[in-house]
């Protein structure tokens, strides 16, 4: 029941208030003073306060401060003598919703507070839906003025409202995930769900229950049926994050799934069909996965019929000072500035982890920071010598007269597995690459484990 709170020194007047409202089926509190208004108030929360201007001691003006002061979404009326225009007008300035004048019309009376309580769900509902919009609107905020990122935007904007699979590649923290979202959130898909599923993440025994879901008594332990990540999908989009960690056998199904746009349950005998929007990312070269059979062909082209690049961002400095001031608003540093000079060093560096990177180091330098101005001395040694030594190329002088890359890549492979005792896992670790493509590369120059390390 809406509660409604009178407040009017006057009793009789009072109490006709009070039966009217209450006629109108809200729940009425009534109290003799300001004071005795404000604590009511206090202890009730009513949506609705109807006060009289005039009273001994708190009056109606300051009753109408402190109820706004303390909840601004409140509708007050007041109740103002016939004439006082002036009093109406001021009261209406300092945040009244309207006012009825003494004495007064019962029909106008229910009509402004039903106006009144109308109005103040829909300030509600606005503030909700503004709420709503700016989350997303964080989401989809992907930040840019490069050439390469304008391509990308184009790209997604054309496809965001089609079914296209897309199929979104480059290293690790160049926005991959912001992208899919992106895409999600500008097609009409955007009030479905939006699931995202890491394949590399997830066992591989576990992933085929995990995306299709499986019926009760697939497999010990499967109590009862269970919805895959493409079932909870439905009508939305699904986000596959790392596709190329998707092991082979996984590979058909899923391309079943996006062919003839149904999955079959783990252990289930029917098929479901289903609306889900597939977009995938990867940060693995997948045509190097192909050719060594690790991914399936057919699939690849399935899941690239839109293909979006991010290009690293040491390929595209020009969005480096853009970046930062992003996300020193986004980290709370809306006061700081960082140094022209601090930002000629940030575009120099050649982030290897892009922006996941640049965002971290922001978000630490806010944190550190001597003052509103962030100077190239506060940058750590890393950024500030510049040149990342990881990618430029400093173990390896090549003979002016050329060299096999084979064979370089052979020497690399051996040397690795050398350092690291002929540990696969270590070696492939090492070299920054999945251990099966240690154990394919090996394979590939007959590289065998010497017997003394068997
Ligand atoms: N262009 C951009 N504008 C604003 N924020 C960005 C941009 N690109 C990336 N980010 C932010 O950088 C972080 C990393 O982005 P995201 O998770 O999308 O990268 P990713 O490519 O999926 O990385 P990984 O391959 O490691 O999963 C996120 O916090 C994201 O919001
Ligand atoms: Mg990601």
């Amino acid at each position: 029941m809406v509660r409604v709170l009178i407040v009017d020194d006057d009793v009789s007047l009072r109490r006709v208030l009070e039966y009217n409202l209450q006629e109108e089926g809200y729940e009425v509190l009534t109290a003799g003073s300001g004071e005795e208004g404000m604590r009511l108030f206090d202890e009730r929360s009513p949506a609705l306060v109807v006060t009289d201007l005039k009273m001994p001691g708190m009056g109606g003006f300051q009753l109408l401060r402190q109820v706004k002061e303390r909840s601004p979404e409140t509708a007050v009326i007041v109740i103002t003598a016939f004439g006082a225009v002036e009093a109406a007008v001021e009261a209406m300035k300092a945040g009244a919703y309207d006012f009825i004048t003494k004495p007064f019309n019962r029909e106008a009376l229910k009509l402004t507070v039903r106006k009144a309580l109308a109005m103040q769900g829909l300030t509600r509902e606005n503030r909700r839906l503004k709420e709503e919009l700016s989350e997303r609107e964080a989401f989809r905020s992907i930040v840019g003025i490069s050439r390469r990122m304008e391509e990308v935007f184009r790209i997604i904007d054309r496809v965001a409202d089609t079914e296209a699979t897309v199929l979104i590649t480059g290293e690790s923290g160049t926005g991959k995930e912001l992208v899919a979202r992106a895409i999600h959130g500008r097609s009409s898909r955007r009030d479905e769900p939006f699931v995202a599923i890491n394949c590399a993440a997830i066992p591989r025994d576990l992933l085929e229950s995990e995306l299709f879901g499986h019926v009760k008594g697939a497999f010990t332990g499967a109590v009862k049926d269970k919805a895959g990540r493409f079932q909870q999908a439905e009508g939305g989009t699904l986000f596959l994050d790392e596709v190329g960690e998707l092991p082979v056998e996984l590979q058909s199904k899923l391309l079943r799934a996006l062919q003839e746009r149904e999955v079959q349950p783990l252990g289930g005998t029917t098929v479901q069909k289903l609306d889900v929007r597939v977009v995938a990312a990867t940060n693995a070269d997948l045509e190097e996965a192909i050719a060594e059979g690790r991914f399936r062909e057919d699939l690849f082209y399935r899941l690239s019929v839109i293909p979006v690049h991010l290009p690293p961002l040491r390929e595209r400095k020009e969005d480096v000072p853009l970046l930062v001031r992003h996300f020193t608003a986004k980290h709370g540093g809306g006061q700081v500035t960082f140094a022209p000079e601090t930002l000629t060093v940030m575009e120099g560096y050649g982030w290897p982890g892009n922006v996941r990177e640049l965002e971290n180091t922001v978000e630490r330098m806010l944190i550190m920071r001597n003052g509103d101005t962030i100077t190239p001395e506060e940058l750590s040694e890393k950024i500030r010598k510049g040149r990342q030594p990881q990618r430029e190329c400093p173990v390896v002088n090549l003979p002016d007269e050329g060299y096999s890359l084979e064979q370089l890549e052979k020497e690399i492979v051996i040397e690795a597995l050398e350092r690291n005792n002929w540990n696969q896992s270590s070696a492939a670790r090492f070299l920054r690459i999945p251990r099966h493509t240690l154990i394919y590369r090996m394979e590939k120059y007959a590289i065998t484990t010497p017997e003394r390390k068997k």
